[in-house]
């Protein structure tokens, strides 16, 4: 061991310590080199200055000079095709035994008609009905011949992780990503898509996002993407990985799970982790409400363990909550559940709209700094409420009687056609408020918030930033109306 740390450390050590260039011949090489990038500059500036290109496929104009750069009229005549949903295969990890209730969350997203998908069995007792639309389901083949020593996990987990090859080895056509995620994930395909289109399928791409919980993190890695949020697989890359997979898997038989023999086999073809904030693992347990009311800015892709958490509209099951979701997605699917903060300045309240989900009312004066992070509604994998276990911050929930949110969930959501613009309805959740002895406005007076938003789909397009909430005038009792959208110039969240 120590031997391979010495080999490991010396070139760099090496690298540091020595300095072959003189002074002189530095700044000859710095003039030349300042030179030469302000020739290839004006060069560049030129030849582009004639092809404006305001579509939304520039994004993937920049992803194509890696393959193009040599012919730069080739770059400008011919942008390479947006991906779409059609070029995805979901690679869904299910077992038969929890398959009867799972299913629902699958069906929930999930449409026969423009995706493409296989749920991947343990056994074949489960019976499917191709009117549920649900993805073809197959049985993994059998892993006995692989070792498993780890003491606490399943050798389950063999099985799960060679889901990528062998939906890989199906030959599907046409295939630019390879997602996979667990049978209760829900995803939101058109912002997985989104996402999916900042990077060129034909490289090596790892994409997803950790665990919550720090110590799961540590535990396993700060660089694997945790399954159950979901990960994504680029074509090129999955080319390779099926040619090596099993052979890695059968060098790592201590590991826990599927993650990490997934994560290991990454290390060894040298592919970091492409972090996406908006796979969510969710790890963790209790009301969801805080992480999903302040969402970062960056596009909702999945949803995880929602057998697991509480549901995330009160007086549903599950799945209809889920369901009711499902009902802003359709409309404006890149603004679902984004975080947008107001004041009502002659009330004296804070307003956070998270769109398509809820409303929250605060009395008094929060800075867009506080309510930006997720409350603490929820507690942590090991069921305590201990702020210091997430890799995030988190906003204590407030002492003060006066300062308990008042909380408006998403009722009811259309799009009007006359005035082109989304009209969401949130409905007062109502819950004992303590009494407070402040004498501003009590939010209680309202039963519901009317909110006005136009769908952006190219929200994503442009530099994250928060969109702008407006209170709105509005003579009927018992009700705010409210705007959200761009930004007007100089427009900020100023209390
Ligand atoms: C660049 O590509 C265009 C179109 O594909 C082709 O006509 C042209 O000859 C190429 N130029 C060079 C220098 O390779
Ligand atoms: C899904 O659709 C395909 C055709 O697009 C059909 O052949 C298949 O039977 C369907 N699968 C299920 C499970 O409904
Ligand atoms: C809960 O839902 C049921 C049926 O959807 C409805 O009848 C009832 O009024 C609801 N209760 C509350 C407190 O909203
Ligand atoms: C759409 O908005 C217009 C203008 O506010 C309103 O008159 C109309 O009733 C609305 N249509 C629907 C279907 O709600």
């Amino acid at each position: 061991m120590k031997d391979s740390d010495k080999i490991v450390l010396t070139p760099t050590h090496q690298q540091r310590t020595s300095n072959p260039h003189s002074p002189k011949l530095f700044m000859l090489w710095l003039i030349l080199a300042v030179s030469l990038t302000y020739f290839i500059y004006t060069l560049k500036l030129v030849s582009t200055s004639t092809t404006c290109n305001h579509s939304p496929l520039s994004i993937n104009l920049h992803s194509s000079t890696t393959t193009t750069n040599t012919n730069t009229s080739k770059l400008t005549s011919t942008t390479p095709h947006k991906t779409h949903l059609k070029h995805v295969v979901f690679g869904i990890a299910a077992s038969s035994k929890l398959w009867p209730q799972r299913k629902n969350y699958i069906k929930l997203w999930y449409n026969n008609n423009t995706m493409r998908g296989i749920v991947w069995m343990d056994d074949e007792t489960v019976k499917t009905d191709p009117n549920e639309g649900l993805p073809m389901v197959r049985i993994s083949t059998d892993t006995s011949n692989f070792p498993y020593t780890n003491k606490q996990g399943h050798r389950s987990a063999i099985r799960i992780s060679r889901i990528v090859s062998e939906t890989v080895r199906l030959g599907l056509k046409d295939v630019r990503w390879f997602v996979m995620g667990d049978d209760d994930t829900v995803f939101v395909t058109d912002n997985l898509i989104r996402v999916l289109n900042k990077y060129d399928y034909k490289e090596y791409y790892y994409i997803g996002s950790l665990s919550e919980s720090h110590l799961q993190n540590i535990y396993f890695s700060y660089g694997m993407a945790y399954g159950g949020g979901g990960f994504a697989i680029s074509y090129g890359l999955a080319k390779t990985l099926v040619k090596m997979q099993d052979r890695c898997i059968h060098r790592y038989p201590g590991l826990y799970g599927s993650d990490d023999r997934m994560q290991a086999c990454m290390a060894e073809l040298g592919v970091p982790l492409t972090k996406e904030i908006g796979f969510h693992q969710y790890d963790v347990y209790g009301n969801l409400f805080g992480l999903l009311a302040a969402h970062p800015v960056t596009p909702l892709v999945s949803l995880h363990h929602l057998d697991v958490v509480e549901p995330i509209f009160p007086n549903a099951t599950r799945v209809e909550a889920l369901q009711r979701l499902t009902v802003p997605m359709k409309l404006d699917s890149a603004g679902l559940i984004q975080q947008s903060i107001c004041y009502d300045k002659e009330k004296k309240w804070t307003i956070s709209v998270s769109w398509g989900f809820a409303v929250q009312i605060f009395r008094g004066i929060f800075s867009p700094r506080e309510i930006e992070m997720p409350s603490r509604t929820f507690l942590n994998w090991y069921r305590r409420a201990d702020y210091t276990a997430y890799a995030f911050n988190t906003r204590p929930v407030t002492r003060n009687p006066c300062q308990k949110p008042f909380v408006f969930y998403l009722s009811k959501a259309e799009f009007n056609s006359t005035i082109h613009q989304t009209v969401s309805e949130y409905e007062r959740h109502r819950v004992p408020h303590p009494e407070c002895r402040w004498k501003i406005s009590n939010p209680s007076a309202l039963d519901k918030i009317i909110v006005y938003k136009k769908p952006d789909p190219h929200l994503w397009d442009r530099a994250p930033r928060r969109n702008c909430c407006r209170v709105m005038k509005s003579n009927k009792k018992g009700r705010m109306v409210m705007d959200v959208g761009i930004c007007k110039d100089g427009e900020v969240s100023e209390p």
